[in-house]
Formats: structure tokens, C-alpha cells, sequence
């Protein structure tokens, strides 16, 4: 064995610098939250060559006295916690005393500073920590630090770093989580002699937002806003139509701290499953408050873990701060806004002279008026029926919709290859005090909704709401069978019959497995069905689950065949039994997925168990059960994107249609 060395402090330092600055970016973090904890109101930062050339922060905050900027560069200076006990509760962005030590040891820093009541300023050098010249200066409020050459004393480092471009951008992501962690600060970030972005510093975050992230992204957003369990969570989470590919708009702040928490993400993205696409990421700015005595920030050099006590109270804040946006806050997805191209005159005519074409041979005229006579005729004897009956209590689609059968009117059948044209039906307003589409009545999510990723104390069930009033609606018709148009006061409505359905067989089986009490009917004689062994296995390791929603079922001694006892009351043998055979077959696929929760996995297979029995696109349906899908969505909050992420419906305004016309 050889003689021990014990290191000087520069090579300690060098050592120390590699796990706080691994980068320009990293750099950079940490001298915008000095600026922060200086009590800047505004920020300036500057880069050169991703930062490799040049580093300039400039603030107007406190400043620096002559001493304090000479040793601010020692390791383990600080000003911001002074004895063990502060680490319990800190309130600053920095406390360990390293950064400026780091820095300054792999780079040539200059600190130009001077205080609120100083004179005059100073401006200091350093050369790989060491300081090389002091001087006094005329210079503004506030600090200045200058970082050049950076890791030129580190070749190892150096070799390491990204091209230009690719190091501008990581500080460009930094710059982007500071400002959004701060609306009250105004940040200027300027690469390259370009400024990139500058926030108002006027406390709005959704100012931020646009300054920061763009147009696009500020225009998909919704707010949340919740307080549980000591828990404060503001913020904006992004529409399900601004979904991402990876988890890169996924921001959290904790107490001002931008952080990457696991827990905070995975309520997130537990809240928007069955609202995006599986393989998609969620975007949201999200911010939350929590005691600093319950948060452990000093988990890692750069500060970007945190430890809570206790994570449960965290999960729970944002998944149903979420859950509550997403189901209450978010509007239906508009058809395109964009304005309407205007023809020139030639085109005006040609197009004129496509439709006389189509159209203007009286013979042809003819016959379609005959056809919506006949038609109307029709429907007003199929609505005075339907309207007769009581409404639909539960939606039991037929195992299989008979093609043309007796029962479906032709007024959803095609007519002579034109269009399906369904002529007015109007249904008698029912109410006239019901609250206009869009303010429909709080479906709350309590923290005993939050899935169980956590072990939670057995909660009670909760009772069924009021169905809330349905506003006049109109179906003007169905096209490919699929589309169903649906007409409000002052807007329309495009519903996919499928996804709409999807989504209420999804949301009614949830309900029976929050309940407790699963509606479910029993069989006289078992229903046998032929499984993988896998698949079997798995139904078996979810029979909690199963029961849950309304399936009993036993499994024969060949290893392969389960039998069905009772099945969900929603559904008919054959969709049970399609049901049942799906979800096995998810949830034998995700089991043993390393990272997929189990109930993760279960949602899945409701998923595409839910798709599995709802009404098929292309096929026709009775207009009973077409219009109590219509009522479903028109009523229900969370019918607005089927489990798979597709969207239910759009819709598009009135006034948008006047525009469209150029009537206004
Ligand atoms: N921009 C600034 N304005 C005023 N004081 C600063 C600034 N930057 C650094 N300081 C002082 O230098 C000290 C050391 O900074 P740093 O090495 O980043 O450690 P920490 O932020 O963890 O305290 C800080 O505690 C603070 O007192
Ligand atoms: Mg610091």
C-alpha cells in the first residue's frame, strides 16, 4: 500500500466542481439562484458559445460588501444557513456554499457588486479560484458575475461538453424553469447576442408561460388550483390536445425550486391516463407550496432531487388538483379557428358552377325534395315514439346491431349515395333553468378517488350524483355512420359515437369499482372461456379488480379455462365475455412490466375492455341510443376523450360559423 495524500484544497475543489458544474448549464442554474436569493427584480443573462466562452449574470439585488465578495468564492461560504439546525427548513434556493467555489476553480470569474449603501462598488478577478486583482468601480446596484473560459483548466471536463448549439439549448431549458419558477422576477436571457426571451416580472405565471414556452403552448393550457392536505398546488397543466412525446414539459416547482420529482409526475401522469395516449407525456407548469420542514432539498449537489417525509400528501395535491382541471375545466377541442381563405372572384364562380352542376336540374331538385318529405314524415312518428319512452336509465348496446334490421329507422340510412340528411327534430326544451353547457355543476374529486398507488385507509362509498339537467339539444343527423351532429343554442357539436361510448362504459366500470358494490348479474350456468395460461394466471392475480367491476369467476383444473359466475349488469354475455377475454389478455401483457403500476396495468385493460363493448363506428344504431350518448356527453363533465386519449367531440360555435359565411 502506498502513502496517503491528503489533497490540496485546489485539487478538492476540482474534484467538489465536478459534481456541482458538469456543464454550462449547470452553471448557469446556479448563478441565477444566487441572483434569486440576492432578491433580484430583474435578471439579465448572457451567453456565448453555450456558454463556454462566456457566462454573464447581472441582477439588482443586495450586492456584495468587499469582504463578502472575497470570500464568497471559498468552499463552503455562505450567508444563507449558519448551523446545522437551518438545514431543517430552508428557504433559499442555495445554502451549500459550493457553487461559487466550483465555478470559480474551472473557469476565470469576475464579480463586479456593490450594495445598497456602498459608494461605490468593487469588481474582483479570479483565476481558477484564486482572486488576482481587486479594484474599486463605479457600478450599478446589485451583482454582476462573469464566468469566461470555462473548463479551460479541465481539459478531461471539456472534451465532454456538447457542440455550441447543443449546450445553448441546456441553458436555454434552465433559464426557461427559472423564469417559469418566478413570474415576479424579470429574467432576459440573450444567446449569442440574440435575446431569446424576457419576462414581465409582473407575478403571471400564464405571462411567463407565453414569453417562455410560445403562443402554441400558452393557448392549450388549463389552470389548476388546490389546497389538500397542507399541500398547495397552483399552476397550469397542459389540454390533452398538447400532449408531448416525453416527460420534458413536465415541470414542477417545489416551494419556488424547480425540481424533477418522481412523485409529483407520477400523479400527474396517473391523473391523465385515460385522457392522452399511452405512449404520451403530459406538459404542465405546476407549482407547489409546502412546508420547507417537511422537504429535504440537500438530497444532491445540484439541488434537483427533493425528499418529502411524507409523499403521500403530495401525490394526493396534484393528482386531484388534476384530476379536478380535467374534468371540470377543460373545454371541448375546437375545430380549426383559423380564418376562413377567402375565394377571388373566378374561383367564386367556379365553385358556384360545381354546385349548379350538382344540383340545378329540377328533375334532380325534385327528387331530393320528395326524399326529405318522405323523411321527415318518417322521423316525426320514430321521435313522438322515442320521446314517449322513458329515457334510457342504462345504455345496453345490442351484442350485435342487426344490419337494417325492423327496429333502426331509414332516416339513418344512406339515401341514394347522397349524404345521410336527417330533417329537423326537435326535442321539447326540457328545462328552463339549465345551466348553459360549459358551467355544468363541480364533479369533485376527493382524495378518496386517488388511485391507489399509495396504501390508503378503506373509504366509504360514495353516493351517486344528481344527473345534472340536459340543455336543449338537437341531432341534425349521423354521417358514416359514425359522426353524430349535434345542434345547442349557440354552438355544435361533432360527437365520435365510439370514442363517446368508450369513455361512459369506462367511466361506469370505475364507478362500480369505487363503489364497492359492483352491479353485476349472476348466471344460471357458468360461462366457460378459453384462456392462455398466462392469461389466466393474470385474470387470477387481478380477481380483486375483476370483482370490482363486476366480474366472479372460477378457474377450472386444466389451467386455461376460466368460469364466468356474474358479469358487470352494463353488458351482455357475449360483450362479457369479449370483456373479459381482453382484459386478461392486457393484463397478462403488462404484468411483469418493470415501472407499470399495477393499477396502471388494470386502467389499460379497462381501456381496451371498454372499447371492446362500446358501439362500433360504421354501424348503424337506433336514434334512442344514439341521442342518449348525445345526452351523456352534453351532461357529463368527464366524457371528453375516450380512455385511449382520441377526443369525444368537437365542436365549433355559432358565431364561428357566421364567420366562416362571412355573415359577421
Ligand atoms: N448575485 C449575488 N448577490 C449577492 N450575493 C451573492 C450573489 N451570489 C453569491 N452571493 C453570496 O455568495 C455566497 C456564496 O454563493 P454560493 O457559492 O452560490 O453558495 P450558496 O448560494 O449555496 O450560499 C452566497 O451565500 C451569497 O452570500
Ligand atoms: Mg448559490
Amino acid at each position: 500500500m502506498g502513502k496517503i495524500n491528503v489533497l490540496d484544497t485546489q485539487v478538492a475543489n476540482l474534484i467538489a466542481a465536478g459534481e456541482v458544474v458538469e456543464r454550462p448549464a449547470s452553471a448557469v442554474k446556479e448563478l441565477l439562484e444566487n441572483a434569486i436569493d440576492a432578491g433580484a427584480g430583474k435578471i439579465t443573462l448572457e451567453i456565448k458559445n453555450g456558454g463556454i466562452s462566456l457566462i454573464r449574470v447581472t441582477d439588482d439585488g443586495c450586492g456584495m460588501t468587499k469582504d463578502d465578495a472575497l470570500v464568497c468564492v471559498k468552499r463552503h461560504a455562505t450567508s444563507k444557513i449558519s448551523c446545522a439546525a437551518d438545514l431543517d427548513g430552508i428557504a433559499t434556493l442555495g445554502f451549500r456554499g459550493e457553487a461559487l467555489a466550483a465555478i470559480s476553480s474551472v473557469s476565470k470569474m469576475r464579480i463586479m457588486t456593490r450594495t445598497k449603501n456602498s459608494p461605490t462598488g468593487i469588481i474582483i478577478e479570479f483565476n481558477a479560484g484564486k482572486p488576482v486583482s481587486v479594484e474599486e468601480a463605479g457600478c450599478p446596484e446589485g451583482t454582476s458575475v462573469i464566468v469566461e473560459e470555462l473548463f479551460a483548466n479541465v481539459p478531461a471536463r471539456r472534451k465532454f461538453l456538447k457542440r455550441d448549439a447543443a449546450e445553448t439549448a441546456a441553458v436555454a431549458a434552465v433559464a426557461e424553469k427559472i423564469a417559469l419558477s418566478r413570474p415576479d422576477i424579470s429574467l432576459r436571457f440573450i444567446a449569442d447576442g440574440n435575446l431569446r426571451f424576457l419576462t414581465a416580472g409582473d407575478g403571471k405565471l400564464a405571462d411567463v408561460i407565453y414569453a417562455v414556452l410560445g403562443r402554441d403552448f400558452a393557448k392549450k393550457l388549463a389552470p389548476v388550483h388546490d389546497m389538500t392536505e397542507g399541500v398547495s398546488v397552483s399552476g397550469f397543466i397542459g389540454t390533452p390536445e398538447n400532449c408531448r412525446g416525453n416527460r420534458n414539459y413536465e415541470n414542477f416547482f417545489i416551494n419556488g425550486r424547480y425540481v424533477r420529482c418522481k412523485t409529483a409526475c407520477a400523479a400527474l401522469e396517473q391523473a391523465f391516463s385515460s385522457y392522452i395516449p399511452s405512449d404520451k407525456y403530459p406538459a404542465c407548469v405546476i407549482c407547489l407550496e409546502i412546508n420547507p420542514a417537511f422537504v429535504d432539498v440537500n438530497v444532491h449537489p445540484q439541488k434537483m432531487e427533493v425528499k418529502f417525509s411524507n409523499e403521500r400528501p403530495v401525490f394526493n395535491a396534484v393528482y386531484c388538483a388534476v384530476r379536478n382541471t380535467l374534468m371540470n375545466r377543460i373545454d371541448r377541442p375546437r375545430l380549426a379557428d383559423s380564418e376562413p381563405t377567402r375565394l377571388s372572384g373566378d374561383s367564386y364562380r367556379l365553385y358556384n358552377d360545381i354546385i349548379s352542376v350538382k344540383t340545378d336540374t329540377d328533375e334532380e331538385a325534385a327528387r331530393i325534395a320528395d326524399e326529405r318529405e318522405r323523411l321527415s314524415a318518417k322521423y316525426e312518428q320514430i321521435t313522438v315514439r322515442a320521446e314517449a319512452k322513458e329515457p334510457m336509465p342504462h345504455y345496453e348496446p345490442p351484442a350485435d346491431v342487426p344490419k337494417m334490421s325492423a327496429d333502426i329507422p331509414e332516416t339513418f340510412q344512406a339515401v341514394s349515395g347522397q349524404p345521410q340528411v336527417l330533417p329537423d327534430i326537435t326535442v321539447p326544451q326540457i328545462n328552463d333553468h339549465q345551466p348553459p353547457v360549459g358551467t355544468l355543476p363541480d364533479a369533485d374529486i376527493s382524495r378518496e378517488n386517488v388511485p391507489d398507488i399509495f396504501p390508503a385507509p378503506v373509504t366509504q362509498p360514495e353516493s351517486e350524483p344528481e344527473p345534472p339537467a340536459v340543455p336543449w339539444y338537437r341531432i341534425a343527423g349521423v354521417i358514416f355512420n359514425t359522426y353524430v351532429f349535434v345542434e345547442l343554442e349557440d354552438r355544435m357539436l361533432i360527437i365520435d359515437k365510439h370514442a363517446a361510448h368508450e369513455r361512459i362504459i369506462f367511466e361506469k366500470l370505475r364507478q362500480n369499482m369505487k363503489s364497492g358494490d359492483p352491479a353485476s348479474q349472476l348466471l344460471l350456468l357458468p360461462v366457460e372461456l378459453t384462456l392462455t395460461p398466462e392469461e389466466l394466471a393474470a385474470a387470477e392475480e387481478y380477481r380483486d379488480e375483476l370483482y370490482r367491476i363486476g366480474y366472479t369467476f372460477s378457474c377450472a383444473d386444466d389451467g386455461k379455462t376460466a368460469l364466468i359466475i356474474a358479469y358487470p349488469s352494463a353488458l351482455d354475455t357475449a360483450q362479457a365475455k369479449d370483456m373479459f377475454t381482453v382484459l386478461a389478455a392486457q393484463l397478462a401483457d403488462g404484468t411483469g412490466d418493470v415501472g407499470t403500476s399495477r393499477e396502471r396495468t388494470y386502467e389499460k385493460a379497462l381501456y381496451q375492455a371498454s372499447c371492446k363493448a362500446a358501439v362500433k363506428g360504421g354501424r348503424e344504431d337506433l336514434p334512442e341510443n344514439i341521442r342518449w350518448i348525445a345526452e351523456q356527453v352534453l351532461t357529463r363533465s368527464e366524457i371528453r376523450y375516450c380512455p385511449h386519449g382520441r377526443p369525444v367531440a368537437f365542436e365549433m360555435t355559432k358565431s364561428q360559423f357566421e364567420k366562416r359565411f362571412e355573415r359577421i
